[in-house]
C-alpha cells in the first residue's frame, strides 16, 4: 500500500473549510488529517456536494464519496469500479510496482485472499487468544508507575508487532523488522526526496530476501497455519516464489493490513476515553461493554480513511458523470460521521446501539480479512487493562501522523494511575 499525499506546509491550511471554493477543496491533504482538520470539510461536502469532483491535486483528479450509503455502493460493485492498480489516490511508480491482491480483481484477488484466509479464521482465533492475553499482560505489568511515557511504542506498537510475528510464525527477536517495515511502506515522509525513495526500496528488499529465505524453509516443512506456510503450500499460490515483486506486496498487504490499524485503534481507545471522560466512567463501572465499545473504538477513529477505486466503464452515479478510468476514493472516514446515517456520529459512546454497523472494514469482496484479529487484539488489550489500573490518563494532546490514509497517533503521553491508588 502506497501513500500518496501531500506533504503541504501546515501554514497553508485553512481550518475553515468554507473559506475555500468547493471546486478547490482537496481532501488528500495529509497535514489536514495530521492537524485534526479533515471533520469540517468532509462535514461541507457531505451536506453541499456528497459525490464531488478534484479536477486538479498532485496525484490527479479524484472523486471523493463521502456518504455512508454511497461508498457502500461503490465498494459492493467491483464490477464497474476496479480496485487496480492501486487501492491509494497515487498509481504505483512503474518501476517498482508490488502488485498485492487487496488492488486486485477477481478471479485472482479470490484465489490469493482464499489461501491467506485461514491464517486469521475463528478456529485459529481461538488458539491465539490464550497467548495475546498472556503478551498483553506482559506488556501491561513492564509499565511504568507513576511516569509519563509514550502509550503508542509501549503498547500498541509492541503489542501488534507480537501479534503479527505470530500470524507470519516470524522469528520473535526479529520482530522489530516487522514495524520497520510497515512503517517504511506508510509513512509519507518516505516519498518527499530520490534519497528516501531509494531508501525505503532498499528496505522493502530486505523484507524480500527474509521472507524468501522463510518461504523456503516453510515449503520445505508440513504445512501449518501462519500466512507464509500457507501461500507456500497452496497449489494456487505456491508459484507466486517465482514473482517477487507480487510476493513482496503481498507481504506488505499482511504486514501493513494488520499492523497500523490494530496500533491505532488501541492507541485510539486512550485518546477517545480520555477525550470524553463520561465515557470512561461507564467503562469502570461496567466491564461487559467493552465488546460493544471495541466498535464504536473502531468507527470513531476509522484507521483507514479510504479506500480508493477506479471506473472501469461510464457510470452515472448520484447524477454526476464518472467516466471510465476516473479514480473514485471512498472515503469511510467520512461515512463513519455521516450524520444522516448514524445518530451523534461526532461523539464516542461506548454503548452505542448497532455499534458493528460502521464503515471501518469496508464492503463487498475487499471487506477486511482481519477484522476479527483487530477487534481481538483491542478487547483483550481493554480487559487486561481494566484488571490492573484505574485510568490510563493522557497528559497532552495526541500527536497524529501525516497521512491521508492511515489515520494514527505517533505519540500518546499517559500515565498510569494503578488500582487502589487513585
Ligand atoms: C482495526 C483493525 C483493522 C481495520 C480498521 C482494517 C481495515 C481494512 C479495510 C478498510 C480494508 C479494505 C476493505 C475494502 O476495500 O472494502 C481492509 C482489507 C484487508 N485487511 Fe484489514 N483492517 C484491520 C485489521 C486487519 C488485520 C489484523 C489484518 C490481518 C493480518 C488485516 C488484513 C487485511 C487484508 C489482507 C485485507 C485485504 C482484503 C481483500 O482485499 O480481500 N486487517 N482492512
Amino acid at each position: 500500500m502506497t501513500d500518496a499525499t501531500t506533504a503541504m506546509n501546515p501554514d497553508d491550511l485553512n481550518p475553515d473549510p468554507y473559506a475555500i471554493p468547493l471546486d478547490q477543496i482537496r481532501m488528500n491533504q495529509s497535514r489536514l488529517f495530521q492537524n485534526n482538520m479533515h471533520g469540517e470539510y468532509f462535514r461541507r461536502l457531505r451536506k453541499e456536494d456528497p459525490v464531488h469532483y478534484c479536477a486538479d491535486s498532485d496525484v490527479g483528479p479524484f472523486w471523493s464519496i463521502t456518504k455512508f450509503d454511497d461508498i457502500v455502493k461503490i465498494d459492493s460493485n467491483h464490477k464497474q469500479f476496479s480496485s487496480e492498480p492501486a487501492i491509494s489516490i497515487g498509481n504505483p511508480s512503474a518501476d517498482f510496482t508490488t502488485p498485492m491482491f487487496i488492488a486486485m480483481d477477481p478471479p485472482k484477488h479470490d484465489v490469493q485472499r482464499k489461501a491467506a484466509n485461514p491464517g486469521v479464521a475463528p478456529a485459529r482465533l481461538a488458539d491465539l487468544e490464550g497467548l495475546i492475553r498472556e503478551r498483553a499482560g506482559k506488556i501491561l505489568d513492564g509499565l511504568p508507575i507513576g511516569e509519563e511515557f509514550n502509550w503508542v511504542d509501549r503498547v500498541s506498537i509492541e503489542l501488534t508487532t507480537q501479534m503479527l510475528a505470530t500470524l507470519f510464525d516470524f522469528p520473535f527477536e526479529d520482530r522489530h523488522l516487522l514495524t520497520q517495515w510497515s512503517d517504511v511502506t506508510t509513512n509519507v515522509d518516505m516519498f518527499v526526496s530520490e534519497e528516501k525513495i531509494q531508501e525505503r526500496r532498499a528496505s522493502l528488499r530486505e523484507c524480500l530476501a527474509y521472507f524468501t529465505r522463510l518461504w523456503h524453509e516453510r515449503a520445505n516443512e508440513p504445512p501449518k497455519f501462519d500466512f507464509i506456510s500457507l501461500l507456500a503450500h497452496n497449489p494456487d499460490t505456491k508459484d507466486m516464489i517465482n514473482n517477487p515483486m507480487e510476493l513482496l506486496g503481498n507481504l506488505i498487504l499482511l504486514i501493513v493490513g494488520g499492523n497500523d490499524t490494530t496500533r491505532n485503534s488501541i492507541s485510539a481507545g486512550i485518546v477517545g476515553l480520555n477525550q470524553n471522560p463520561k465515557e470512561y466512567d461507564k467503562l469502570m463501572a461496567d466491564p461487559t461493554l467493552i465488546p460493544n465499545m471495541v466498535s464504536e473504538i473502531i468507527r470513531w477513529q476509522t484507521p483507514l480513511a479510504y479506500m480508493r477505486r477506479t471506473a472501469k466503464e461510464d457510470v452515472e452515479f448520484q447524477g454526476k458523470q464518472i467516466k471510465k478510468g476516473d479514480k473514485v476514493v471512498m472515503w469511510y472516514v467520512s461515512g463513519n460521521r455521516d450524520e444522516t446515517k448514524i445518530e451523534n456520529a461526532d461523539e464516542l459512546l461506548i454503548d452505542r446501539a448497532r455499534a458493528r454497523q460502521h464503515m471501518s472494514f469496508g464492503f463487498g469482496i475487499h471487506r477486511c480479512m482481519g477484522n476479527r484479529v483487530g477487534e481481538m487484539q483491542v478487547r483483550i488489550v481493554w480487559e487486561e487493562i481494566l484488571k490492573r489500573f484505574e485510568r490510563v490518563e493522557m497528559v497532552s494532546e495526541p500527536v497524529r501522523v501525516n497521512s491521508s490514509f492511515v489515520m494514527g497517533y505517533s505519540e500518546v503521553m499517559v500515565r498510569i494511575i494503578p488500582k487502589d491508588k487513585k
